[in-house]
């Protein structure tokens, strides 16, 4: 027997690791993370960098919502068909100003016409990690970067803060290390793990205040202070994304069209 036939008799395929990131450090915290997992994981990993993709202003014209192509002539397409080849998806990206980097965001703004792929995308496991240098500056941008999981119809495994600040730091911080461990050990086990003051329905760390009660900004639930859940609620599950983007936003189209002469004049009437 040939040593290639032997190799190729005996080869386990690899899985594939895409892991979407927004930064122009070369060597930063997110690329640093993403090849760390891959390495424990022994895996194939791919990096697409968002700051380094042409993307473009969705022009809310809702034609990919019936199933025709999106107009804008940019990187977006593409990078939805990685994300549909991948076996699995991280999304690590930085906290910019408390938020998400412009570019995840602008990604995500795009992602109206990732409904397309959702058959494609829908359950494939994912991890959300958070890179930030101020544990008293965390802000939003984990949210973000868990909206766009959700829309996406990834199934979200976790969704951890990594405090990291310098380039490099994501490996000198024994809190941070620990962390990619775990991810490392959800991803290979399939594990759903909720951390600490998160919402145990979505794992969304912010809350809003509504009534007294905590509401999950994210996925809607209502909870006490102490974080039980009152009433779950539904909001970017995957049930409720193909509702949303296959009932209630073609409900909307349809209804701009019925009223748009009326909603012109009374513009008009005001004369601004
Ligand atoms: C423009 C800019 C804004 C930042 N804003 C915050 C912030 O609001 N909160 C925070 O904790 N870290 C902030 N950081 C720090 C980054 O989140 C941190 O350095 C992270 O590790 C960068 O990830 P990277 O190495 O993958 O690019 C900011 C960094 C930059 C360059």
């Amino acid at each position: 027997m040939r040593i290639g036939k032997f190799k190729s008799l005996f080869c386990i395929e690899k899985l594939m690791i895409l892991s979407i990131i927004a930064t122009e450090r070369k060597r930063g915290n997110s690329v640093l993370a993403s090849k760390y997992i891959a390495k424990k994981l022994g895996e194939e990993l791919e990096i697409i960098n968002l700051a380094k993709k042409e993307i473009k202003p969705c022009k809310a014209c809702y034609q990919c919502l019936y199933g025709k192509d999106c107009k804008i002539e940019d990187d977006v397409e593409k990078i939805l068909q990685k994300i549909g080849v991948a076996d699995r998806v991280i999304i690590v990206s930085p906290v910019y100003w408390l938020s998400a980097v412009g570019k995840l965001k602008a990604f995500l703004d795009r992602c109206f016409m990732a409904i397309r792929y959702y058959e494609m995308f829908k359950g494939k496991r994912c991890i959300v990690l958070t890179p930030h240098g101020f544990d008293d500056l965390v802000g939003w941008a984990s949210a973000t970067h868990l909206v766009l999981a959700r829309i996406l119809g990834l199934d979200v495994l976790a969704n951890i803060e990594l405090r990291s600040a310098l380039p490099g730091e994501v490996f000198t911080d024994g809190e941070t290390i620990k962390k990619l461990d775990m991810a490392v050990n959800i991803l290979k086990k399939g594990e759903r793990v909720v951390m600490d003051s998160q919402c145990p329905v979505c794992m969304s760390a912010i809350f809003r205040v509504r009534n007294g009660k905590l509401e999950c900004p994210i996925c809607g639930t209502l909870l006490t202070q102490n974080l039980e859940v009152i009433e779950k609620g539904e909001r970017f599950s995957q049930k409720w994304v193909v509702e949303h983007f296959s009932v209630e936003l073609i409900e909307l189209k349809e209804r701009y069209r019925e009223i748009k002469e009326e909603l012109k004049k009374a513009v008009d009437e005001l004369g601004v």
